[in-house]
């Protein structure tokens, strides 16, 4: 008899997550009824908002019931099949959860070919909502037009990496933020950014002051809090902020700090808007047709840090919030 490990949520987190807000459980596997397929899950997509979903906020997705298998992206391979639209052996992505194995009706479950992809992961990072979130992001809310200047924070991210190099495709000016001299060496050398500023070390002000001269034209972001404020302060006429996320509030509880520049935007006449990459599914093959030609042409990479181990969660998910994470963040099953 199999047995399918799965790691509950136990507690709703106050500040970063601790190991103790999950417990692992083991259970023995169920047999398949028909129509229904067995996935053996290989990986899970670490995302900023898992946080988010493990408290009582409202949000666009209800909070993860305490009790329940904390809610994930992930992708696996059909191991059985009772259902003819998957064969054994096809890799699916969907709504996985944070599970070794997961019975489905094949319905949210998205086929995929992981031979055609430089790793599996990527279908959960360029091709995956990862990718739809910074192509969509940047092209349906941000609206480049050529030349313009572009901004992004934790530019050395999943989201961040992605949207620097769209926007280098679609040639723009772009300035990548990011913690430390690596990041930011990667965000330049590798994904060709123009300049990048490491916002822990260097006063973020007077290097937006340097690298954007004649303001920012779009503000991708990611992050929120004081660096949001700086951008705010430098911003051109007509700029765009395409606010995305704002990890930096995500554990401050009741806390969130709302931004103290937004001012700003009255006399730039400017335009902050929110999205969010759900909304955006249905249009995955136009963002996916948009940006396989760039991934051919060596203009679209993505770098994966792929940590070992179910039980291994937490500490994942808490990589994202110290920035120790360096690419998109996977757990590897
Ligand atoms: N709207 C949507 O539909 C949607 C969809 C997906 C993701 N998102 C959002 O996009 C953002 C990026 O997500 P991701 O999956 O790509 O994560 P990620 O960028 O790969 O990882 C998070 C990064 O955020 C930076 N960071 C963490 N705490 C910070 C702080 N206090 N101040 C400044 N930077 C901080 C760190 O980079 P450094 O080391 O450079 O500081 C860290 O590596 C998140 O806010 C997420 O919620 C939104």
């Amino acid at each position: 008899m199999t047995t399918v490990r799965s790691l509950h949520l136990v507690s709703r987190p106050e500040g970063h997550p601790k190991d103790s807000d999950f417990e692992m459980r083991d259970t023995v596997a169920v047999p398949l009824q028909d129509g229904d397929i067995r996935i053996a899950v290989k990986y899970l997509s670490i995302d900023p908002a898992m946080r988010v979903w493990m408290t009582e906020a409202k949000s666009y997705w209800p909070p993860v019931p305490l009790g329940d298998v904390m809610r994930s992206a992930g992708i696996g391979e059909v191991v059985e099949s009772k259902n003819p639209k998957f064969n054994v052996g096809s890799w699916v992505s969907g709504m996985t959860g944070v599970r070794s194995e997961l019975v489905s009706d094949g319905k949210g479950m998205q086929r995929f070919d992981a031979s055609r992809l430089p790793h599996p992961g990527w279908a959960l990072s360029i091709f995956g909502a990862t990718g739809l979130t910074a192509y969509f992001g940047l092209t349906d809310i941000g609206h480049p037009k050529e030349g313009e200047v572009l901004v992004v924070s934790a530019a050395a991210g999943a989201v961040g990496s992605a949207v620097v190099q769209i926007g280098k495709a679609l040639g723009l000016k772009v300035i990548g933020l990011a913690g430390g001299p690596d990041k930011c060496a990667f965000v330049k050398d590798t994904l060709g950014a123009d300049a990048c500023i490491d916002y822990k070390s260097e006063n973020l002000s007077a290097a937006l002051r340097e690298h954007c001269p004649d303001g920012v034209d779009i503000y991708f972001d990611n992050v929120g809090g004081d660096i949001l404020d700086a951008v705010l302060k430098r911003l051109r006429l007509k700029a765009r902020i395409v606010l995305c996320g704002g990890i930096s509030q995500y554990n401050a509880g009741g806390e969130t700090r709302g931004p103290a520049n937004y001012l700003s935007l009255i006399s730039a006449r400017g335009r902050m808007e929110g999205f969010v990459v759900i909304d955006y599914l249905h249009r995955a093959e136009e963002a996916i047709a948009a940006m396989a030609p760039w991934v051919a042409a060596g203009k679209l990479t993505s770098k994966l840090d792929v940590v070992e181990g179910l039980e291994n969660f937490p500490e994942a998910l808490r990589r994202l919030y110290t920035g120790a994470n360096f690419g998109k963040q996977l757990v590897q099953v």
